[in-house]
């Protein structure tokens, strides 16, 4: 059942749109000394060491979409579709240029004012990212980024200017950008540089420590400051099945989920799920907590679980199939037979949302919100101009089909942002052409383009569907 107050709407990240990367007194991002996959990208991501110090001329980020200077002009559009909500983060380098300023940034703060008046004009709701793959560069070079618990105060410090300054305006919050993300690309989920020789596990999980502190005392002071806000976790989501039903497999895809579920249990339920031990002996991690830790992550749990579903995940362990592999949003996973597949690798799997929801809502029975769905692929623009992109219409259908039937199973769902409503710039790849958008933005791989927008087919689909839904009311 949909109700009255569901949030239709979009999500974009800064770090993937905004641009002006140096403009009024920003400072640099880890998106920042990122290239596109054609000029190296995934080394680069996954050794920002070498990134730190190779000049790779081009950086999608640097321009990205303009949205810093172009934000009038696209939520107009976006209002134009009858957006309730939309997703952004906000850059911490723009308010906190190196992290751990004296004072912040007056300029940026003014930037995200006027973003959240203008979505206010058109009865958006804001739902903001404080950090979305977006600490400060500076602190990675200074305090090897989130393995450092200086973080935490450092975090709660640019917190308490965000919600002083906006806790008005905005209402829903999201502490970090998929908490788990971490474990698999720390320079995005953490700002850090892990080394070949080093033990990643003990760093990762340590730093994903510090977060989940930092996440719970964010909530307490939210609240302190504005009883209203409306605190979430978010999960790069997609329940693992299992290959088959050898029980070994099934085993597999349970284990899989634990590592996939264990930061948002405590995010949810205040304390780390008893198999955590488990998965620390497994890994060799011998986790630092301080004295107060644990009380503070049990007195304040998070209002809802915010997730971005863009496929199911597979495991398994017969031999047949080792290898076979596909993307699980930077989680590896195994082809799945029964599943088409993007160019990008991606499975597309709409069932697998409804299966997703009815996990997490089971586990949680915490309000659900579907932050990032979508599906990124080239746009042909035909010889009239138009974009027609029924691939993508119909990836949405399919989607939000399953939405509604999971809700109809009993899971609650506060709304339904998809992903990179306006094209922009990859996370994994760095490209523009790897599209998301119902806005088509005139930028290539390289950079070339007028930057003008466009409105696809998929705009005026979803336009009508969020009307028909009001309609439904
Ligand atoms: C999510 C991220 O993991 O997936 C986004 O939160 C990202 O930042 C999105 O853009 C899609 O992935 P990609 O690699 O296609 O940009």
């Amino acid at each position: 059942m949909i109700k009255k107050d569901f949030l239709w709407g979009g999500a974009m990240a800064a770090n993937q749109c905004e641009g002006a990367y140096l403009e009024d007194g920003k400072g640099m991002s880890p998106m920042d000394i990122l290239p596109s996959v054609q000029h190296g990208r995934k080394e680069a991501m996954y050794h920002p060491e070498i990134a730190m110090n190779t000049n790779y001329g081009y950086y999608p980020s640097h321009q990205s979409i303009d949205f810093y200077h172009r934000y009038k002009e696209d939520l107009a559009l976006l209002a134009e579709m009858g957006f309730k909500a939309f997703r952004t983060s906000i850059s911490w380098a723009r308010i906190f240029p190196s992290g751990d300023d004296e004072i912040p940034n007056e300029a940026g703060l003014l930037f995200y004012d006027n973003l959240f008046d203008e979505c206010q004009k058109y009865h958006m709701e804001p739902v903001v990212t404080i950090c979305h793959f977006d600490t400060p560069l500076s602190l990675t070079k200074r305090y090897g980024g989130w393995s450092d618990r200086r973080l935490i105060d450092l975090y709660l410090n640019y917190c308490k200017v965000l919600f002083q300054r906006y806790g008005k305006k905005v209402k829903y919050w999201i502490t970090f950008n998929e908490i788990n993300m971490i474990t698999h690309i720390p320079f995005f989920g953490g700002g850090m540089v892990v080394k070949d020789e080093e033990h990643m596990d003990q760093i990762v999980y340590q730093a994903a420590h510090h977060q989940l502190v930092a996440s719970a005392l964010a909530t307490k002071m939210a609240k302190s400051i504005n009883p209203e806000i409306q605190m979430g976790c978010m999960l790069a989501a997609g329940s693992f099945y299992p290959y088959s039903c050898n029980p070994v497999d099934v085993w597999a895809a349970v284990e899989k989920n634990q590592e996939v579920y264990l930061f948002i249990d405590v995010q949810v339920k205040g304390k780390y799920p008893s198999y955590a031990k488990k998965i620390w002996s497994e890994k060799k991690i011998t986790l630092h907590m301080e004295e107060g830790d644990e009380a503070i992550l049990s007195q304040y749990p998070v209002d809802y679980i915010a997730f971005s579903y863009y496929s199911s995940r597979l495991t398994g362990v017969s031999p047949e199939i080792k290898g076979n592999v596909a993307d699980g949003n930077a989680i590896t996973t195994l082809r799945n037979p029964h599943l088409d597949i993007t160019p990008w690798g991606r499975q597309i799997d709409p069932l697998g949302l409804r299966i997703t929801m009815n996990d997490l809502y089971d586990r949680y029975e915490k309000p659900l919100f579907v932050v990032e769905n979508g599906l990124g692929v080239e746009d042909i623009i035909e010889e009239d101009g138009s974009i027609v992109d029924d691939y993508r219409i119909e990836y949405m259908k399919k989607h939000i089909d399953t939405m509604i039937e999971a809700m109809n199973d009993g899971v609650e769902c506060l709304g339904y942002l998809s992903w990179g409503c306006i094209d922009l710039v990859s996370a994994g790849t760095g490209e523009m052409e790897k599209r998301y958008g119902f806005i088509y933005v005139d930028r290539d791989n390289e950079g070339n383009g007028t930057l003008e927008r466009k409105k696809k087919k998929s705009f005026y689909w979803y336009k009508d569907f969020i009307k028909s839904m009001d309609e439904t009311k």
